[in-house]
């Protein structure tokens, strides 16, 4: 199996959205008893799939690395995680940018440790000119936040009269969500076996094709992405309309 089973006269996914899950159970079933260690495999996964999007044409791709609710987890795993965030930053900007990879952010970036964010703004700045493919990773991310602060930034042009209440429309909340300018995602893709969205882009996957895969994240490779593709084409074969 390979990048063959793609049908690149079919659609391809402009936007492909991902909940890497598994990570911690990968961590156990190699005996290492630091979860960290599977959070670091999973940071390898990144780079295969960043290829993988590099080879099929895939324009935007957003990443679920840390959730709202991450913060309950204890706190040597979420340090270890914001820097093992850090480092990915650190080793990995320049050669995103010799691949024309734009790295963005949503969620609650004023959250994250100090150190964190300034190496994450500093990656933002130095690949905003990048437009091979758009590189989103949601931290400090929630859904339902992300409706909440859409729903007062709308109730704040209502205010200064600027707006119509009978004037909201789709197009309105699309605006005010976290990147506007980022298409809808028409594939979703979770790891793991969990049937779950967990609070991930709550808006924008309305319409999405969700793929749920057994294997681990840390497992995952560049044919599993492959493979997710060429399902998604498979459903747009059987529901696609004339
Ligand atoms: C879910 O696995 C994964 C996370 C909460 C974090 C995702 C982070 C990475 C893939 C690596 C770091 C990211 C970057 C951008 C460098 P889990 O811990 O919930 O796994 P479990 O369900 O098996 O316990």
């Amino acid at each position: 199996m390979s990048i063959d089973i793609i049908k690149f006269d079919k659609s391809i996914p402009k936007h492909i959205a991902v909940i890497m899950d598994g990570n911690g159970r990968w961590a156990k079933k190699q005996g290492l008893v630091a979860r960290l260690k599977g959070h670091e495999a999973g940071a390898e996964t990144i780079r295969a799939v960043l290829r993988a999007c590099d080879k099929t044409g895939v324009r935007y791709l957003t990443l679920y690395a840390f959730s709202t609710e991450n913060w309950k987890r204890s706190k040597s795993e979420v340090a270890g995680l914001m820097e093992l965030l850090r480092r990915f930053l650190i080793k990995n900007t320049d050669e995103l940018i010799e691949k024309g990879i734009r790295l963005r952010a949503i969620g609650q970036i004023d959250r994250l440790p100090d150190q964190t964010r300034k190496e994450l703004e500093r990656s933002i700045e130095k690949s905003k000119n990048e437009t091979k493919l758009d590189l989103i990773l949601a931290l400090s991310y929630g859904g339902r936040t992300e409706i909440v602060n859409c729903i007062r930034r709308i109730s704040s042009i209502v205010k200064s009269g600027e707006l119509n209440p009978e004037d909201i429309s789709e197009e309105t909340v699309k605006q005010n969500l976290y990147a506007p300018d980022v298409p809808d995602p028409e594939l979703l893709i979770r790891t793991s076996g969990e049937m779950r969205i967990s609070n991930f882009l709550l808006w924008q996957i309305s319409y999405s094709e969700i793929y749920v895969t057994e294997i681990l994240w840390p497992d995952f490779r560049e044919n599993d992405f492959y493979e997710a593709i060429a399902d998604y084409q498979k459903r747009l074969r059987r529901f696609g309309g004339v």
